[in-house]
């Protein structure tokens, strides 16, 4: 790898849906290491709706500086070392951002042993079904939806990686699970997944219509309602919940580009159905991280958890690949092969 390499890195604040000249790809000469420090070779690298939030300002962490590489999971090669914990050779999973390459300390990088993936879990799946994705389904569902065998949880955005996960461990947990997702190709993935009923949001004209049809798909109400979306379908989601049931706010992203937030208008609901709602960042969870990693690969082991990647090769292409999550365009995790 040369010594000077590629990286994205933020040049303007985006005010609604961000646009390319929001990024620019500019070469910079990665430094000689220093004591404990090592050379990572980035092989992928993950676009996030959760980044729009810092490249506007203070999100779940501090806003992006303007200049700042723009941050995100990654998987690499050690190339050089300093350091005691890595040789020359080694996976490794961290924070590499979109950049063909990176110089760090050798802390917050996970060794990945080749010997725990295969075709089935394979090397991406540790920043996606196993990384930040999975592990929100995974933490989001058992912690906050507090789900009890025979319960109905319904998930938005239940084609992306996040929801799909979420939707198929709420299977493995007896649960009867109803997905919502935009088109008819990402619901008929959302059925394959062994989802209950699916309900294509694109096709309901109004918001009664909406309301309408999660009834339909749930006829005794929603216990845990799984949040990736936010806005009109939030509102959609809180009149068919049941009483005590669960909101769990995982993300937001109809609300994302927004200079002013929808907002819930149902709060009454929150009065007369006793319903809870709480969101969480995963990061929060960290500590258990390698305890749902290893349930996760269990589950995709005995085949009751498929997983979509949606890969575009080069680093070029990134800006492109993460404004297309705000209009639906991917199927799975989406990922840049760099
Ligand atoms: N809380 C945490 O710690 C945490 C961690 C990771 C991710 N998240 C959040 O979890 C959510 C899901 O993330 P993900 O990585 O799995 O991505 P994702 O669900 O694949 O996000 C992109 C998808 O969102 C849907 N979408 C986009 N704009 C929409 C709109 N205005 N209305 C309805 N649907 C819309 C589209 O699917 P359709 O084609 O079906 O519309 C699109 O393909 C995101 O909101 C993310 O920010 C939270």
């Amino acid at each position: 790898m040369n010594r000077t390499i590629k990286r994205w890195t933020l040049s303007q604040r985006p005010d609604a849906t961000p646009t390319t000249d929001c990024f620019e790809l500019v070469d910079f000469e990665l430094p000689p290491l220093e004591a404990n420090q090592v050379r990572i070779k980035t092989h992928y690298f993950s676009v996030d709706p959760g980044m729009r939030g810092r490249l506007s300002g203070d999100s779940y962490a501090a806003a992006l500086p303007l200049g700042a590489v723009i941050e995100s999971a990654g998987i690499g090669e050690i190339i050089e070392t300093s350091s005691e914990r890595f040789v020359v050779g080694d996976m490794v999973m961290g924070g590499l951002g979109w950049s063909q390459g990176v110089v760090q300390i050798d802390r917050g990088l996970q060794k990945l042993d080749p010997a725990l993936f295969d075709d089935k879990v394979r090397i991406t799946a540790s920043i996606g079904v196993m990384g930040v994705p999975g592990l929100t389904a995974w933490f989001g569902l058992q912690d906050l939806g507090r789900p009890k065998q025979g319960e109905t949880l319904l998930v938005s955005s239940a084609a992306g990686p996040v929801g799909a996960t979420a939707g198929q461990i709420g299977k493995s947990l007896g649960l009867k699970v109803v997905g919502i997702a935009g088109g008819t190709e990402k619901c008929a993935y959302v059925d394959s997944l062994g989802f209950d009923a699916v309900i294509d949001y694109k096709a309901q004209k109004t918001q009664s219509q909406l309301i309408q049809a999660i009834q339909g798909a749930c006829p005794d109400g929603v216990d845990i309602y799984f949040d990736n979306v936010g806005a009109d379908m939030l509102d959609a989601a809180i009149s068919a919940m049941r009483p005590h049931g669960r909101i769990v706010v995982s993300g937001q992203i109809a609300e994302y580009n927004r200079p002013d937030p929808h907002g819930i208008r149902n709060v009454t609901n929150f009065i007369t159905h006793r319903l809870n709602m709480a969101g969480l960042v995963v990061y929060d969870y960290a500590k258990q991280f390698p305890e749902a990693q290893a349930a996760i690969a269990g589950l995709i082991r005995r085949d009751q958890l498929i997983y979509s990647e949606d890969i575009s090769n080069g680093i070029d292409g990134a800006p492109e690949a993460f404004i297309g999550l705000f209009s639906g365009q991917n199927h799975g995790r989406r990922l840049i092969r760099v």
